[in-house]
């Protein structure tokens, strides 16, 4: 058998965004051994991308703000298939986790009395999202590295882990490689917490960077843990549009809460015809269709977008409050935002689907196994309101924190590692540079991101989606034999080759749901289903888990019965 180095830790946090940041934080300090994986380098994450806010009832600047509007407002953000435990967790403490990030440093925008300031996002009552100019993931994802070093975790940057390991039914370990050398890693663990993020990149227009494969959502899967609600795909309205190489970059709805209007080809400003009341700050599963409708019915920009204007708010103002919006603008389109408007067409943000878990310890269907952030399901339902990501990962990053230092802790014999699952790991991982023929990666890759754009995107059909169904299977199959050229020494067509098969279990869980529901509810819209049906669908989430053939077993399972003093929260248009 190969050599490779062995690291051993209390816990494994996987993913060093916000929320494993976070996680590994809380774990380090209930005194666990912490150790914290993450594909890229520390800090480069996607939580940088929620740029507008953190959503918190801070009620800074709407005094009439409380946890119980916020829980309200998520959970009709979320067509009311949220977990409503997370969500009540969610909304009763981010105020406390914003107030604690800014103990530990964050720098964030004051309102005059010198409060944290808080500006109005789609779907929120009152403005809640506590902010830093554009920029609050970023400075949010600086906080926590800085304390998370401080706190004394250990950081291997630049490791993708390729297997988690079981003991029996419980999680010991994880096996991966370092990107760089292409050499293997063992990190044995007695918990490990998954916080990879989302799975942009089954698409072609995200927001996403090249690490958002489903990772994660794939490792878990395969370990044995349940997904839901992965038909839920968050396509953010507001991407850029052009130049090419910068399509589906993120244009942060910060603009639209500070005002920025939405018009057609005709100068007609169409949000008045989908959503009078909320208009721009409508929820973005409906500003995204209405963005996109627009287009299909040939009132759309040059570029074939939305206009976004903002330019009404004045220089000063525009560059004070959205600076990077600014500068994006100004050096990728060469487009003066203060003066003129911006084009912008839906892109693929984020995933609500994700790992089933427990909302208290935020540990997963499998033992010793939890998830937080994107990866974990259930929180935000439908549809997700923009801010409550960043809250989420504060609060759920600290929960499974403690809860996976606490599970470690109860286990005082060590789990073991078994060869045969690191001999099968190597073996599969070696397979495409022992292949004499084989698909190219990056070829399979593209049709998978064709595919998931043509059939799967934001309007779907019970045709397309058996389509693009179809062409997932083929692309397994195509992808089930994959050559690579050159050596293991940083070598990206060979990495691509496992994110490619993470890629394609979360492309097929996402077609297949969307297949299985036949409604049209927050981000899922069947052209063939337009409306809700309560009855059958309202009351259910989508299970996706592996079957002890290897196979995806696709089903439902009830939601969880909501307590009745949280029911008159959500029936009470709770203001
Ligand atoms: O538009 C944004 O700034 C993104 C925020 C989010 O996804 O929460």
């Amino acid at each position: 058998m190969e050599k490779f180095e062995t690291h051993t830790h209390d816990v494994i946090v996987i993913g060093a965004g916000g929320a494993g940041l976070r996680a590994a934080i809380e774990a380090s300090t209930q005194g666990a051994s912490v150790g914290l994986v993450c594909k890229s380098l520390l800090g480069k994450a996607h939580t940088v991308m929620a740029e507008g806010g953190v959503a918190a009832a801070l009620a800074n600047v709407d005094s009439k703000d409380d946890w119980k509007t916020h829980f309200h407002d998520t959970m009709h953000g979320g067509k009311l298939l949220n977990n409503w435990r997370m969500a009540q967790l969610h909304a009763q403490e981010a105020p406390e986790r914003v107030r604690e990030l800014e103990h530990w440093g964050a720098l964030f925008d004051r309102t005059k009395e010198g409060n944290i300031n808080q500006r109005a996002f789609g779907g929120h009552t009152w403005k809640r999202l506590a902010h830093v100019g554009d920029r609050t993931g970023l400075e949010m994802i600086r906080t926590l590295q800085d304390r998370g070093i401080h706190t004394g975790v250990d950081v291997y940057m630049e490791c993708t882990i390729t297997h988690l390991l079981k003991d029996g039914d419980r999680i010991s370990g994880a096996f991966g490689y370092w990107r760089e050398s292409g050499r293997f890693v063992l990190f044995n663990a007695k918990a490990i917490i998954l916080a990879t993020g989302g799975i942009g990149k089954s698409y072609k227009v995200t927001s996403n960077s090249w690490e958002y494969t489903g990772d994660g959502h794939a490792l878990a899967y395969e370990a044995g843990a349940d997904l839901i609600d992965m038909e839920f795909v968050q396509f953010h309205p507001t991407g850029m549009v052009w130049p090419p190489s910068v399509k589906g970059i993120l244009v942060t709805e910060a603009v639209r809460g500070e005002g920025g209007i939405l018009t057609n080809n005709k100068g007609e400003r169409f949000m008045e015809k989908y959503d009078p009341e909320r208009m721009e700050l409508s929820t973005r599963d409906v500003v995204a269709r209405s963005i996109y409708t627009e287009v299909q019915e040939g009132r759309g920009s040059p570029h074939g977008g939305a206009f976004l204007n903002i330019s009404h708010r004045g220089a000063e103002y525009v560059k004070k409050k959205l600076p990077s919006m600014y500068h994006q603008f100004k050096e990728f389109a060469e487009i003066d935002i203060t003066k003129e408007p911006m084009e912008v067409f839906p892109t693929t943000h984020y995933v609500m689907g994700g790992v089933r878990v427990d909302p208290e310890t935020a540990q997963s269907t499998v033992n010793g196994l939890f998830a937080c952030g994107e990866v974990a399901g259930g929180m935000h339902g439908a549809n997700r309101l923009g801010g409550n990501s960043l809250s989420d990962l504060l609060v759920f990053g600290k929960r499974a924190g403690t809860g996976a230092a606490e599970y470690a802790n109860k286990i005082n014999n060590d789990v073991k590692v078994h060869d045969e699952e690191i001999n099968n790991a190597v073996k599969e991982m070696l397979e495409p540079f022992e292949n004499t023929e084989g698909e190219n990666p990056y070829t399979v890759h593209q049709g998978l991101q064709d595919a998931m754009g043509d059939f799967v995107g934001v309007f779907r059909t019970k045709d397309k989606l058996h389509e693009g169904i179809e062409e997932i299977h083929i692309l397994k199959e195509r992808g089930s034999q994959l050559k690579i050229e050159g050596s293991r020494m940083y070598n990206p067509g060979w990495h691509l080759c496992k994110d490619l098969k993470s890629m394609l279990i979360v492309s097929e869980a996402i077609a297949r749901c969307a297949h299985q529901r036949e409604e049209s509810r927050g981000a899922h819209s069947r052209v063939d289903f337009p409306n809700y049906n309560d009855e059958v669908w309202g009351t259910v989430n989508s299970v996706i888990s592996k079957d002890s053939s290897g196979d995806m077993n696709l089903g439902t399972s009830p939601l969880p019965q909501m307590p009745e003093e949280l029911k008159k929260i959500v029936e009470g248009g709770y203001k």
